[in-house]
């Protein structure tokens, strides 16, 4: 994992900033069992767990939660962002999970899949049967990408085909656990970097959001 999975701005939340931000003006089960678990070490969870003895326990837990939920976890400030960037355009999508806050909070979302991962044990919101390439249709709309897959030209081509002004990334960057080299070179090249926020992040991973406008 190299520096540059960091965002630029990237700066560390106080537990107490996050605890204000979450005041559950949408019911938020997963950023609740996460908290559950690791509250007393949040937000510092990379450097106080790896090595514990809790880390297979909370390995599983990950697994199971990802599975459930979604592979990032949302904070009401993340999804009160994407109300203000609506609408959006999810490619992607899973479980549907962030689709269904950022709706329940105010925001308009169509969401994605194609169904290439087709493990998912949760399902929170109705999502559209499809590839990558309906973003075309939507230049109206933000797009949000969540932990678009790894080694895959997925994200790349979503972002070749959009022609709207905004993205909302979550996930790794440069040399991380998502998308390709290309895509974030792209990203770089098209669209000016606007505003990061950090998520809470499991163990051994760094994701963020990052918010991204057209030049
Ligand atoms: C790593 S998962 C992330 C899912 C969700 N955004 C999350 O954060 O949990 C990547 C998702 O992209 C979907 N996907 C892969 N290729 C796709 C394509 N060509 N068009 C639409 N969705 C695709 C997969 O089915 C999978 O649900």
């Amino acid at each position: 994992m190299n520096d540059n999975t960091f965002p630029r701005n990237w700066k560390n939340p106080t537990k107490e900033s996050e605890d204000s931000k979450n005041g559950s003006e949408v019911m938020n089960e997963y950023f609740e069992q996460f908290m559950s678990e690791f509250g007393e070490e949040y937000p510092d969870t990379f450097s106080s767990n790896f090595d514990s003895e809790n880390y297979r326990r909370r390995f599983m837990l990950r697994d199971e939660l990802i599975m459930k939920y979604a592979f990032a976890i949302p904070t009401d400030e993340v999804i009160q962002k994407l109300v203000e960037m609506s609408p959006i355009i999810e490619i992607g999508a899973g479980t549907g999970y962030w689709a269904k806050l950022i709706t329940e909070a105010g925001g308009d979302v169509i969401a994605v899949d194609n169904g290439e991962r087709d493990d998912w044990t949760g399902k929170w919101f109705e999502v559209r049967d499809g590839t990558y390439e309906e973003v075309s249709n939507h230049p109206d709309r933000t797009l949000f990408l969540c932990w678009p897959p790894y080694e895959s030209d997925m994200a790349f081509e979503t972002l070749k085909l959009y022609k709207g002004k905004t993205v909302v990334y979550v996930g790794e960057g440069h040399g991380g656990c998502c998308a390709t080299d290309e895509f974030f070179d792209y990203l770089e090249e098209n669209f000016v970097e606007q505003k990061g926020i950090t998520i809470p992040r499991w163990p051994g991973i760094h994701d963020y959001m990052e918010i991204w406008t057209r030049k």
